[in-house]
């Protein structure tokens, strides 16, 4: 993409979110403001899926599951409770075997796992209620996780992690069970960039999370996606992922029923309330 092309796209992004009427704070001008370091063109596949169907035991959970996404793209992924959404990444990361279809991370047929070998391929992975070890310090929860990305990037650092989220900063001894859900929150999301990622993906980014801490999450994923790491987004507030992302998902009883410009579904109530209204 040109660098006038590249303009345009921020500039259209821009646009697209200031005629939003029920981003959440914050979130317009500094997206509108936010330039992209590297990697803003999709270029190349990172995560694909097709045709995937998982089962829990006898439950038919995903029915014939499409899914991509690009280098640097943000990706919104919603859907009501009981959709298929965590189950479509838990698939995707080798945790639970599809009975049909494939996942090929970077080109590479990865249908099945093992899970450890798709995250070394530069994915991570924030789950649903979190997953840091309670019983080690901030300090040592991230500097377990750090490493080098898939092509040698080391662009998040531990004091790169620090001045993201000053709060960890502040709690760099405490045990990782002592912090509260919106720390918590952070800290997980902090290992996950100590990974150096090509893509993060959040499950639930801000379920359950003060208003206050709702907004500093939203600001510390719009930083990581305008450093060009390609992000899926799971969160019930379609607002914010709306004006966030790219391009946005929606999954009704496993099946995908609306993939296209987060920008076209902001603008299409009747969508959002037929498959995301309360
Ligand atoms: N480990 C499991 N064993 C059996 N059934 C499961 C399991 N996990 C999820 N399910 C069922 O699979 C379906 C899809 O669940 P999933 O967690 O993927 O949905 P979701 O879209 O992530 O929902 P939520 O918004 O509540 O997180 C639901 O009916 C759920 O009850
Ligand atoms: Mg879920």
């Amino acid at each position: 993409m040109t660098e006038a092309a590249l303009q345009g796209g921020l500039a259209a992004r821009a646009i697209a979110l200031r005629t939003g009427a029920t981003a959440p704070a914050g979130v317009e001008e500094a997206a509108a403001a936010g330039t992209r370091e590297r990697g803003a063109a999709q270029g190349g596949t990172l995560l694909e899926a097709r045709g995937l169907h998982t089962y829990y035991g006898s439950s038919h959970i995903l029915h014939g599951v499409d899914f991509r996404i690009g280098k640097g793209e943000a990706l919104g992924l919603m859907g009501r409770n009981g959709m298929g959404k965590t189950t479509l990444i838990r698939t995707m990361l080798g945790f639970v075997k599809p009975a049909a279809g494939t996942v090929a991370v970077r080109g590479e047929d990865m249908t099945g796992g093992p899970t450890w070998k798709i995250a070394r391929r530069g994915i991570a992975y924030v789950p649903e209620g979190r997953g840091i070890f309670p019983n080690l310090s901030v300090k040592e929860n991230l500097l377990m996780a750090a490493r080098a990305g898939v092509e040698g990037q080391r662009e998040w650092t531990f004091d790169r992690v620090m001045t993201t989220f000053p709060r960890l900063s502040e709690r760099l001894s405490h045990g990782g069970g002592q912090l509260s859900g919106g720390e918590q929150q952070m800290l997980t999301i902090g290992r996950a960039l100590m990974t150096n990622p090509d893509l993060l993906i959040l499950d639930e980014a801000t379920e359950g999370l003060a208003p206050l801490i709702v907004r500093e999450i939203w600001r510390v994923i719009r930083e990581i996606r305008d450093t060009g790491i390609a992000t899926v987004i799971v969160d019930k507030n379609h607002a914010a992922v709306t004006s966030l992302t790219d391009r946005s998902m929606i999954l009704v009883k496993g099946q995908v029923v609306f993939d296209g410009p987060s920008e076209t579904l902001r603008h299409d109530p009747e969508t959002i309330q037929k498959h995301l209204g309360v």
